[in-house]
């Protein structure tokens, strides 16, 4: 080993901890002063403009009727026209003076350049971008035969945000706008079966972090960490083995049984009044936060748990689930 890895294995641990132990109790301070001033000083949204991606059910929907509500107009992305239609109405009716749709696949380069500069030539400006647009995948890895089929949640989930990203910075920039990371707890959760979900949101969380380090002030990032939110994706809709996007009841039913699943509109709320407040990121509820203290301190125990949970009994319950309703995944793209 080279002599200055050696002298750096032995110097930087002990200059850390001792760093940490003296600068903790000032940062805790001046984390706790920072929120309560942040909370007075909240953007006001009125006429600012909001783009959305995934805002045509779930989340997505209840983020755009939360920023209808603070007077901000809005660009709606996502595949299915009809429900985005309806999603622009009941924004409009709910207090947004100007709402547009773009119906986008985010997987798509040219899409996302498309719906940015549909937002840019009919309102001038963006002010906050909304990464919502995923899509869950739910199988256990060995049982996979042809793992292309996983390839599209990497392809929504972390490029879908890259590129829209990419292509609204610019825009941001001049405002000195918000971007807004609709990442997942399963970003740095072990939930077995979702393991190209959880590596695609490890990705997205990543890359906003490295962002954030690259822009400094200039556009505020706040990163999303949510448990189960009620929504299509907790109703059991995710790409199966054969790559095919299905809705399984059964997996609702497996998770229901054990962990509170939250109101979309609740979600939405505390994701618009972080994004506003420049928050470095949401999670919620945040009982999460000692879980994620728990993987810095102590992984092990953290991946007995959940080996244990969700593999002896989250398992047993799907069979039994499914047993009982006779129930088939249903296929629905
Ligand atoms: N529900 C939860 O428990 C939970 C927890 C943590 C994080 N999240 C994250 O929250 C976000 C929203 O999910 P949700 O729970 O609200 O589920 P959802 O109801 O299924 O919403 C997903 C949204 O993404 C859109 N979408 C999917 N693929 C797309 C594509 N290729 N191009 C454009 N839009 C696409 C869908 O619209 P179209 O099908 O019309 O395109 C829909 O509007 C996701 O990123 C998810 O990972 C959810």
């Amino acid at each position: 080993m080279e002599a200055s890895h050696l002298l750096m294995n032995l110097l930087l641990p002990p200059i850390i901890i001792i760093t940490i132990l003296l600068v903790f109790p000032i940062y805790f301070f001046y984390t706790i002063v920072h929120s309560f001033i942040r909370s007075f000083t909240m953007e006001d949204m009125t006429q600012k403009v909001v783009l959305i991606t995934g805002a045509s059910s779930g989340i997505g929907e209840c983020l755009a009727y939360e920023y209808a509500k603070r007077g901000a107009r809005l660009a709606l992305v996502a595949r299915r026209e009809t429900m985005l239609k309806e999603v622009a109405k009941k924004a409009r009716a709910m207090g947004s003076p100007d709402v547009i749709i773009s119906c986008a696949d985010v997987a798509n380069s040219d899409h996302c350049k498309r719906f940015v500069e549909e937002t840019i030539s009919h309102f001038g400006r963006l002010d906050h971008l909304v990464n919502n647009a995923g899509i869950s995948s739910s199988f256990y890895f060995e049982e996979a035969s042809n793992l292309t089929n996983a390839v599209p949640v990497m392809n929504v989930n972390y490029w879908g945000s890259v590129y829209a990203t990419h292509f609204s910075l610019p825009h941001l920039k001049k405002t000195k706008g918000k971007i807004a990371a609709n990442a997942s707890s399963s970003a740095w959760l072990y939930g077995p079966h979702m393991s190209m979900y959880s590596a695609s949101k490890a990705a997205m969380m990543s890359f906003y972090e490295t962002l954030r380090v690259e822009l400094g002030p200039t556009v505020t990032i706040t990163t999303i960490s949510l448990g189960f939110v009620e929504s299509e994706m907790i109703e059991g809709k995710h790409i199966g083995l054969d790559g095919k996007v299905v809705v399984d009841p059964s997996r609702k039913d497996a998770v229901a049984h054990f962990f509170p699943i939250m109101k979309a509109k609740e979600s939405a709320r505390l994701i618009v009044d972080g994004v506003c407040r420049g928050d470095r990121d949401v999670t919620d509820p945040s009982w999460l936060r000692a879980l994620y203290l728990c993987k810095v301190v102590a992984p092990e125990v953290l991946e007995w748990v959940m080996r244990f949970f969700f593999i002896a009994v989250i398992r047993r319950m799907e069979s039994f689930e499914k047993r009982k309703n006779g129930i088939e995944a249903k296929k629905v793209f």
